[in-house]
């Protein structure tokens, strides 16, 4: 062993002890006697004092020394001063005294610094990924998500689930995103898909009698990338046989209200987490993955408009669209600049425009000449009043209006309040606010393809109560899906699942997915459910959501070891990248231009 002690872990009890440590040059302070290196190892970080008096030869291999240069030292642990212990360092009441060093590799200058946390181009980190995640908030991060995944596995395990792989190539089952395919070399022209979730496997593993499945899934996805999207990222996969909605939904509430508490007691939640239906999220929030960290709630205000000669209202109640507000605290002092900038939000998200009204004065005072707007001349103060009661704005605020058919007003609505949220710094880091939504609509209706599609998944069961609408009113029925929810960020989906035949047979239909076709693709789901499929359902929380949040992150990649970039690329290995003549030809493969 190169080392007898892990140097972040020494502290005041090992004073007098003899140590040898490895690890990293984290900084060196040469003070012309005195040489003084924090030594850094996964441990921590423990300063180690070079004295040319002491062992000449220890003192000139840290002058030797430069910064990520791999040094292994002998010494003793020694108490400091009184006056030169470091509060900030867990280690900070010690120092070792050097009696012996050598140097065991020495480093290149790196691209960027280790030992702070500076703002470095993304594509520069991930090229150099392996000195990125030696920088401490990296690390922890990647420490965090082992003990996080621990933890998850333990909670399972001792309630009763096991751990199932399932396969990493299976086949193409085009819905939701795009597959990444791999082509067959025993099969020419045939492809595997790689899982975009293990959802029919799963399902397989209930019909199968196992009851109680999870799997920490690594799931596959070609689509458009965002901060909280990768192509390849990891779920907690998890199924449940003889369960209902709120079965899970009470798991899932016990695990992460203790996942919090474990891995962040500093934060504080509401617990029960709030439990609110799809459209009740979407009618409050115009969302359904509502931030709850932050008020700003939506209000319907159409009618103090019935009569308002105000065009760009009456044209949008005329199309059957309404008038909703929000109020946005203290924002009433926003320049005309900053409006314009919301202006522009607004549309880029499809509003034909944004209505403001500034509330110069408190809305029972209101004058006729204190009323700032885009729209002044259809605000009266008996109107200003109506849409303060509703929207709960005072003196100092700004009201935002959005006249349009909730289709495009909800979206709208949505980036403005989380836009705000941000600008006004509305949304404590502190607070984890969870909760679950439930009762989303079974289908949507897709009008590039001109038919319904599943907005969970197909094998969604439809809510008991709304199955007598498939036929007539499909657009209208419910699901038994719903979503756990943190400070506006979608963590987990899942739903009841169809385990008859002739009820996954009709959706089918209803989806115009063809008898033919059905059988093609989904054809072994269909058989199984013909053998003594129990009832059952379930959900996949987003792992790298989940850790990236438990670490106050706001971008998944910095959860994941080994990211790729948002154009799904690995600057490390150049992937992807091309392959030679001879691999193509084994797989009977031709690439066009
Ligand atoms: P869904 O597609 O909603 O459901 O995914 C579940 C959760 O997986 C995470 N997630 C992602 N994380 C990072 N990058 C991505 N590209 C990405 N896509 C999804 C999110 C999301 O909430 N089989 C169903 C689950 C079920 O019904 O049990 C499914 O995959 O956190």
């Amino acid at each position: 062993m190169h080392k007898t002690r892990n140097g972040g872990d020494l502290r005041a009890a090992d004073a007098g002890a003899e140590v040898t440590l490895a690890g990293w040059v984290h900084r060196r302070r040469d003070h012309g006697g005195l040489i003084f290196i924090d030594l850094r190892d996964n441990s921590g970080i423990v300063q180690v004092v070079f004295d040319p008096q002491e062992d000449p030869g220890a003192h000139a291999a840290a002058a030797d020394a430069r910064g990520e240069y791999v040094l292994q030292v002998r010494g003793v642990v020694r108490q400091r001063l009184a006056g030169t212990v470091n509060p900030r360092l867990a280690t900070g009441e010690i120092e070792v005294r050097a009696t012996e060093a050598a140097i065991l590799n020495p480093a290149k200058t790196p691209p960027f610094y280790i030992n702070e946390d500076s703002d470095i181009d993304e594509l520069l980190r991930l090229r150099y990924r392996y000195l990125d995640l030696r920088r401490e908030r990296l690390h922890q991060n990647i420490i965090l998500r082992h003990q996080a995944v621990l933890f998850i596995r333990n909670f399972l395990t001792e309630r009763g689930f096991i751990e199932i792989e399932t396969p990493i190539l299976i086949k193409s089952t085009p819905e939701g995103a795009r597959d990444y395919l791999v082509p067959s070399r025993v099969h020419p022209g045939s492809f595997y898909a790689l899982p975009q979730s293990p959802q029919q496997l799963k399902q397989l593993l209930m019909v199968a009698g196992f009851e109680r499945y999870f799997q920490i899934a690594r799931c596959f996805r070609d689509e458009d990338l965002r901060a909280d999207r990768q192509p390849e990222f990891t779920q907690l996969d998890l199924e449940m046989s003889f369960v209902e909605q709120s079965d899970i939904l009470d798991l899932m509430e016990e695990l992460f209200s203790s996942l919090t508490r474990r891995f962040r007691p500093d934060v504080s939640m509401v617990e029960p987490f709030p439990r609110i239906t799809y459209a009740e999220s979407m009618e409050r929030f115009g969302s359904d993955k509502p931030d709850l960290r932050y008020g700003m709630e939506l209000a319907d205000v159409t009618d103090l408009f019935r009569a308002s000669e105000f065009g760009v209202f009456r044209s949008a109640i005329e199309d059957g669209g309404r008038i909703r507000a929000l109020a946005a605290p203290g924002a009433g002092e926003f320049t005309r600049r900053q409006i314009d900038e919301l202006t522009e939000i607004a549309k880029s998200r499809g509003a034909k425009g944004l209505v403001w009204v500034a509330l110069a004065a408190a809305p029972a005072a209101i004058t006729q000449e204190q009323i700032r707007s885009s729209a002044a001349r259809f605000m009266t103060p008996e109107i200003v009043r109506g849409l303060a009661g509703r929207t709960g704005a005072g003196a100092g605020d700004l009201l935002l209006l959005v006249a349009d058919r909730d289709a495009v007003s909800n979206p709208v609505l949505d980036t403005l309040r989380r836009d705000l949220a941000r600008r006004l710094n509305l949304a404590d880091p502190n607070r984890f606010a969870w909760l679950f939504v439930t009762d989303f609509p079974l289908f949507e209706w897709d009008a590039a393809d001109n038919r319904w599609s599943a907005v969970h998944h197909l094998f969604t069961a439809p809510k008991a109560e709304d199955v007598a609408l498939l036929e007539t009113e499909p657009g209208q029925v419910r699901s038994q899906a719903y979503d756990l929810v943190c400070n506006g960020w979608e963590l987990a989906s899942g739903s009841i699942r169809i385990h008859s035949r002739a009820v996954q047979e009709q959706i089918f239909r209803l989806l115009s997915i063809a008898e033919e076709e059905a059988r093609e693709r989904f054809g072994h789901m269909l058989e199984a459910f013909e053998y003594g499929a129990p009832p059952h359902g379930g959900i996949a929380p987003g792992i790298d959501r989940v850790v990236a949040i438990l670490a106050g992150e706001t971008d998944i990649r910095e959860a994941i070891a080994f990211p790729k970039t948002k154009a799904a690329a690995d600057p490390m290995f150049g992937a992807p990248s091309p392959v030679d003549a001879r691999q193509l030809r084994d797989l009977s493969i031709r690439v066009d231009g």
